[in-house]
């Protein structure tokens, strides 16, 4: 007999029940059996003591955000040391994340099961067209750097891609429409992450429909354990792979696998580390790398105190200066130890407006303002977790351009922006001329494919001598 038949409505009443939640199953006895039987299972699959214990704790009686302890800035290898001894540890760094591909020993991991509600877009994030000429989709972007960069080590590289119960099946239809982008589909595997019901601010968890909860996915953090749960950690072993590059589905330039980024982690012998950026101004809205009481500790930009916030060196520079972009090396080890461990990432609380039924009459609401509290976990939280950890300073231009909504900041605008910022760079070091507005910023649009370069040195091939203003320019 299968699992699901065991569950019996006797059963999830009790649990349910037990915790103050029994309005869950007011709706049963007008559903059908085959939709008794999916809710049933829904409801089974959940912890219902760790959802009450977050009623009480997160939604009920948050507790606000205090530093306890002596808090500094965490230390960080800069990306352009002007030291000599720092430029020949990078360099060694790279030759050992080449060393590392050649090997085999990477593997790439998208966080891909994030909702977009920002950005609003009909389908999978990952699906996005997001280059500037060619609208490529976030995903085929993913797929042809790790198609150059195997092709260039030799080796082909496996890559995994966390949905969520939501867009899984999407999200496989697309890369199947789309012959995988030419990766082999032996080396791309799918796994969803879990799932937590939102809760309203009285402490009943909602229902979407009269046959389900309203349920989203766990945050970012839930991707330490679907690695687990899934398997992709076993088949990473059997592999040979030793270290996952941990990036987000977002942005279109991004290094999936940094080979110096990768190599410095590997060389310092750490458990999971980070990429992160100098702060533009004391506020941006990047999450804060401290040490706090002698752990790595991530603080998002709304709870560092504005007195540290605001505070400088005597050079000028923000003292809290780097902020986190949610680029992460882990050791495949580390995260296989976490869960046969057994740990538990704290979750944040984020009031939203959630779709929903009346409790009453199972009836569709009009929801007009935040009415419920979504539950996530982060994975920088695992950072306090780590016995080793570093991390490494890069440029805005050359990496960050993150698409979290159609326009304003962080959005398709700015990322298109940034990538032509970013290839004029590289194509001008290679002596392209490159048309200049007024303000500096190029006269014209540039997208570069990942077969023609993946690192600025590789605009060796002036196939264009010199681009006229307002042109596209597409260099595959
Ligand atoms: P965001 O913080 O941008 O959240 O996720 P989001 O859900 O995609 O977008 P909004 O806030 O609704 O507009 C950052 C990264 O983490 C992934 C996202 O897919 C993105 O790559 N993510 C987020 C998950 O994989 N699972 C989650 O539960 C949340």
């Amino acid at each position: 007999m299968g699992y699901a038949s065991e569950i019996s409505v006797a059963n999830v009443a009790a649990k349910v029940n037990a915790v103050g939640q029994g309005h869950v199953l007011k709706f049963l006895p007008e559903l059908s059996p085959g939709q008794q039987q999916a809710y049933l299972e829904q409801l089974a699959g959940l912890d219902w003591d760790l959802i009450n214990k977050l009623v009480q704790s997160v939604v009920k009686h948050p507790e606000k955000f205090t530093i306890s302890g002596d808090v500094k800035p965490a230390p960080f290898y800069e990306n352009k040391p002007a030291d000599a001894a720092k430029k020949q540890k990078l360099c060694d760094a790279f030759g050992r994340g080449e060393q590392l591909l050649r090997e085999g020993k990477i593997a790439a991991f998208v966080v891909a099961g994030g909702q977009g509600t920002r950005l609003g877009w009909d389908g999978p994030k990952g699906t996005f067209p997001s280059t500037p000429i060619k609208k490529k989709p976030l995903f085929q972007c993913f797929a042809e750097y790790l198609l150059a960069l195997g092709n260039r080590y030799g080796k082909p590289i496996a890559f995994y891609i966390m949905t969520s119960p939501q867009n899984d099946g999407p999200t496989r239809e697309f890369w199947k429409k789309h012959q995988y982008f030419g990766m082999d589909p032996k080396n791309v595997m799918f796994f969803p992450q879990d799932q937590m019901p939102a809760i309203a601010f009285d402490g009943r968890v909602l229902l979407e429909r009269k046959d389900s909860l309203a349920l989203s996915p766990n945050g970012h953090g839930g991707s330490l354990l679907a690695l687990w749960k899934s398997g992709a950690i076993a088949d990473m072993k059997k592999r040979g792979i030793t270290q996952i590059s941990y990036f987000q589905v977002d942005n279109p330039i991004v290094r999936c696998i940094d080979p110096l980024f990768i190599g410095l982690h590997d060389m310092d012998g750490a458990q999971m580390s980070s990429k992160m950026l100098p702060k533009a101004y004391s506020k941006e809205k990047l999450g804060n790398f401290c040490i706090i009481d002698g752990k790595l500790t991530v603080i998002e930009y709304s709870d560092l105190p504005d007195e540290l916030a605001e505070q400088r060196l005597p050079d000028g520079e923000l003292r809290f200066r780097a902020g986190s972009i949610a680029l992460h090396a882990l050791k495949v080890e580390f995260v296989e130890q976490l869960n046969s461990k057994g740990f538990a990432l704290p979750f944040h609380r984020a009031e939203k407006k959630i779709q929903c039924v009346d409790f009453e009459t199972g009836q569709p609401l009009k929801i007009e303002k935040p009415n419920a509290v979504k539950l996530e976990t982060f994975v920088f939280d695992a950072l306090p977790l780590t016995g080793k950890s570093i991390i490494y300073e890069t440029d805005r231009q050359d990496e960050f351009g993150p698409i979290k909504a159609m326009e304003g900041n962080d959005s398709v605008v700015t990322s298109e922006a940034t990538t032509t910022t970013r290839n004029a760079a590289w194509l001008e070091a290679a002596g392209v001329k490159v048309p200049r507005k007024a303000d500096g910023t190029p006269d014209c649009v540039i997208e570069i494919a990942s077969s023609f370069a993946l690192y600025p040195q590789d605009v060796v091939d002036k196939r264009v001598a010199e681009i006229k203003a307002g042109a596209h320019v597409y260099l595959e």
